[in-house]
């Protein structure tokens, strides 16, 4: 074999504050199911969407050196959060090509809109629900206004999905009321593409279809950024050369603690079923860089 086949069959990094960013892996093993992957849930600091930019950075630092360290060909922010506050700073620092979910999320948001707007006599809003960093950040716009100016994008901050969906709470009145009091704020705004800009709310993809349907006067588009991330490493590894063909898809599951639900949780994530991770440290020397 090569020397650059087999530099290519080095994993892809992933990594999350938590069990969450396995949506993206999900998404991901479906789009190159030749690809390693290793995934680093930083369980013992979830949740990272109600903390202070400054800490998510440290922490996203953190993470990132512990994969790097594991020898990946890129890494992959599953995070919106850390994708929000920290990717252009591990962009810069890091030897690897780095990935968010932010951007390929506001791409898919912005086609979306375009595809809408043949049908619409004013200009489609696009609208996120995410965490409050995220939203805080104003993340989504500037990824948007980097694609197009024609549509304006209006946040909501979604914090109680995170639990609900931890808990495993998918459908019932309890989460389609939360989802509804977070939707209503946003179709006041008259949105008519509505990103999934969470790891968890993919996970509620049909309660937020359905309830979008019920409450909106006209047609709403539903944008996983999940999804579109994937089709975006997979244009990356392309352009790159960084492609491994018919290697052995393997998934190697870190984590910072072992949460006593792990596999349930992270089967959920992932739709498929998870035994066992290892449980790994984020030393004081990775994850004390000056912001
Ligand atoms: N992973 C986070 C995100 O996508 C959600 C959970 C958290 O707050 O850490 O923003």
């Amino acid at each position: 074999m090569s020397q650059t086949e087999l530099d290519n069959r080095r994993p892809i990094g992933v990594f999350d504050s938590g069990l969450g960013g396995l949506t993206v892996v999900r998404e991901l093993r479906k789009r190159l199911p030749d690809e390693a992957i290793v995934y680093l849930g930083d369980t013992a600091r979830v949740p990272y969407g109600t903390r202070s930019a400054s800490t998510v950075i440290r922490y996203a630092r953190g993470c990132a050196q512990l994969l790097v360290d594991r020898g990946i060909k890129c890494l992959v922010i599953a995070c919106n959060t850390a994708s929000a506050v920290a990717l252009e700073i591990l962009q810069a620092e890091l030897d690897v090509p780095v990935i968010g979910v932010v951007g390929p999320g506001a791409r898919a948001a912005v086609g979306a809109a375009t595809d809408m707007q043949s049908q619409s006599p004013r200009p489609v809003r696009i609208g996120v629900l995410g965490t409050i960093s995220t939203i805080s950040s104003q993340a989504y716009p500037r990824a948007v206004s980097l694609v197009s100016t024609r549509h304006e994008v209006t946040g909501q901050p979604a914090p109680l999905l995170v639990p609900l969906v931890e808990e495993g709470w998918l459908d019932g009145d309890v989460p389609r009321l939360a989802v509804r009091e977070y939707l209503q704020r946003l179709l006041a705004e008259d949105v008519g593409v509505i990103v999934l800009g969470c790891t968890h709310y993919p996970l509620l993809k049909q309660l937020i279809r359905e309830e979008a349907e019920q409450l909106a006067a006209h047609p709403v588009q539903i944008v996983d950024s999940a999804q579109a991330t994937a089709i975006a490493v997979a244009e990356l590894l392309a352009d790159k050369g960084l492609g491994a063909a018919n290697a052995t898809a393997t998934l190697q599951l870190l984590v910072t603690d072992l949460p006593g639900s792990f596999a349930q949780s992270a089967s959920r994530f992932l739709g498929e079923q998870v035994d066992a991770a290892e449980q790994v440290d984020i030393t004081p020397s990775e994850a004390t860089v000056k912001v």
